[in-house]
């Protein structure tokens, strides 16, 4: 926004999603300035601060009484989330966090807890949300009933450690696959009502160290206007599949992020995504920080933590065997 005053924007977590999801492009927007970088790891800290200005900080509060900023970012792994989003909820400043919440359902009930009572505006990084294709899939589904949907996050081995840990990251559903339950969430609309989900382990344990996390899983999602999600996640079986297909009558929307494919019994029609999403989300969240209103943002935190109580419930019928109601 030229002509703008500049945001102060500091960022707490300065690993990979931080780097190549937000600061390359905010480092290039004029109506903003980043101020402060925080991360247990002094070097990471350091060298941001180095790369794009501003101070560095190995602690949180340290950070937010040092510099006066307009919105804090949370970046940090699924268990690293504690007290970050409270202390800036505290100072009533915008808050963006990356997904997924954390890796309890209380954490996040009592973040949304503090969000609401200081007022702030609060944005979650779940990026299928701010594609164009999300706005042309909502445009083609538009007064029809989802019936299903079948949403896969089935793929590639990511290599850091807390990843392949259940404690760490909460396992798959919660760590990536999350972004598809998002979606399909989003999209079927209405309030899920009941989970059940089943699991298998046994080869990731003997091919990675320290990896605890089942090697697959599949849920069954039931929502109250009857629509049901199958959402599946795995790492073993690389390379397969990521996206969300709703079946409606005489009528398939695939969803991949990159790509809508949108298929009736007459044709099948392939829709690119022509936004740049982390751009997007990024954009709408800051100019609901300069307005004070979230209205604008593609998925408060509220909202998100609709979906992290889907997760979670999913962890939970996987522990127990049993179904989960919500
Ligand atoms: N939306 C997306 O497309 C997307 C993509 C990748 C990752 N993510 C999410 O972003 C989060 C971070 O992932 P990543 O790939 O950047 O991880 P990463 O391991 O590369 O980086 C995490 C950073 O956080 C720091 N950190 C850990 N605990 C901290 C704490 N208590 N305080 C401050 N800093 C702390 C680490 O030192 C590290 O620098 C994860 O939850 C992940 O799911 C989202």
């Amino acid at each position: 926004m030229a002509g703008a005053k500049k945001l102060k924007i500091g960022f707490v977590g300065v690993g990979g999603v931080a780097k190549w999801a937000h600061l390359g492009h905010l480092s290039t927007w004029e109506d903003v300035e980043l101020a402060a970088f925080c991360d247990v790891s002094e070097e990471a800290a350091g060298k941001a601060a180095k790369q794009y200005g501003g101070q560095a900080f190995t602690d949180t509060k340290t950070m937010l009484d040092t510099v006066a900023l307009d919105a804090a970012y949370v970046c940090v792994p699924p268990f690293a989330h504690t007290n970050q989003e409270l202390l800036i909820a505290e100072r009533g400043i915008g808050l963006f966090v990356e997904k997924p919440l954390a890796t309890t359902n209380a954490k996040a009930v009592e973040i949304d807890a503090a969000v609401r009572k200081h007022g702030i505006v609060a944005a979650v990084g779940y990026n299928w949300r701010s594609t164009a294709i999300t706005k042309e899939a909502r445009a083609r589904m538009a007064g029809k009933k989802i019936s299903a949907a079948y949403a896969f996050w089935v793929g590639g081995f990511p290599g850091a450690m807390w990843w392949r840990q259940q404690a760490q990251s909460g396992g798959q559903m919660n760590e990536q696959a999350t972004h598809v339950v998002d979606i399909a969430r989003h999209l079927i609309g209405g309030k899920a009502v009941s989970v059940y989900a089943a699991g298998a382990k046994g080869i990731g344990a003997k091919k990675w160290e320290k990896h605890d996390i089942h090697d697959n899983v599949i849920a069954t999602v039931t929502f109250d206007n009857g629509a049901v999600l199958c959402a599946g996640t795995g790492h073993i079986a690389q390379g397969y599949r990521t996206g969300v297909d709703f079946l409606l009558e005489d009528l398939i929307v695939t969803h991949n992020n990159g790509e809508l494919i949108v298929k009736t019994p007459e044709r099948e029609e392939k829709i690119k995504n022509t936004n740049q999403a982390y751009q997007e989300e990024d954009r709408a969240f800051l100019e609901a920080v300069r307005k004070k209103d979230p209205q604008g943002v593609y998925c408060t935190y509220a909202d998100a933590a609709v979906t992290h109580e889907i997760c979670m419930a999913i962890n939970t019928s996987l522990e127990t065997g049993k179904v989960v109601a919500l």
